[in-house]
């Protein structure tokens, strides 16, 4: 059931990794999918990641024979079997090429996407801090149809206000609730406070309690509190 589940996400992936292989030309890749299996195409290096040894991937968890729901681009569907037959192709290379893309289509999109959609709301219900966020953009990039320039990580300092706001939403929403799970291996455990967590255990970081600790926040929950940041960080000092 679970590879099943996962196949949904990846076998649409790995059709668009086969697809990308049979038309790329690797001196004018056209994104970052040829640029990554052009290098799994160069690798010699076996202890690489991204080396592929002799294409034949004897790990048959990776077979596709379950997938049923795959389409190409024209919502064709493309039948289980035909996929099976070209993905005991992939070599441990450019089953790093699957995992990078993975990361990018389920750590890197919805996170991204919702933060983006909660801080547009939150800027919606408080039109003060809208406008004085575009003061600042106007005065550290250019007003738009005045050379307004897009900005990069370095105006950071340029854009004090623009960063606590960021930051007072993504605590704010907190929709990642939990960090990854962590294993202790310190035979003697680790202590954190006044408690030791023993060897063995899996710890769990609530970072819900983290953004929302009263010993820090003294602000309601639901009050946009971006002065914090403006008045206590580094930025624009
Ligand atoms: C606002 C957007 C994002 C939020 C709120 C977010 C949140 C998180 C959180 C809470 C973790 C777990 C951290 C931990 O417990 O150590 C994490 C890990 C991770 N995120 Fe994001 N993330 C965001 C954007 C992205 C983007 C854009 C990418 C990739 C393009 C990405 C890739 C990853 C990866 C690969 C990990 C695992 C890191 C590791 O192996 O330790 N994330 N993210």
């Amino acid at each position: 059931m679970k590879s099943r589940i996962l196949s949904v996400l990846t076998d649409p992936l790995r059709v668009r990794m086969m697809d990308h292989r049979s038309t790329m030309d690797p001196n004018h890749p056209r994104d970052l999918l040829d640029v990554l299996l052009a290098r799994v195409d160069g690798e010699t290096d076996p202890e690489s990641p991204f080396y592929n040894g002799d294409n034949n991937n004897n790990d048959k968890s990776n077979d596709v024979k379950g997938a049923s729901i795959v389409t190409d681009d024209n919502n064709n569907k493309l039948a289980g079997k035909a996929i099976a037959g070209s993905v005991s192709d992939f070599g441990y290379g450019d089953l790093t090429v699957l995992n990078v893309l993975v990361d990018l289509f389920m750590a890197g999109m919805e996170t991204t996407a919702s933060s983006l959609a909660w801080t547009f709301l939150y800027l919606l219900h408080h039109p003060e801090v809208q406008r004085r966020v575009h003061e600042e953009m106007d005065l550290a990039l250019g007003r738009p149809g005045h050379s307004r320039r897009p900005p990069s990580l370095s105006d950071r300092r340029r854009l004090p206000f623009a960063c606590a706001v960021i930051h007072e939403s993504l605590r704010m929403t907190g929709f990642v609730y939990l960090g990854f799970p962590r294993f202790v291996t310190d035979p003697e455990g680790v202590r954190v406070g006044r408690y030791v967590v023993p060897p063995g255990a899996t710890v769990l970081p609530n970072l819900f309690h983290v953004m929302n600790d009263p010993d820090y926040w003294h602000e309601p929950r639901w009050t946009f509190t971006y002065c914090f940041y403006f008045n206590q960080l580094e930025y624009g000092k």
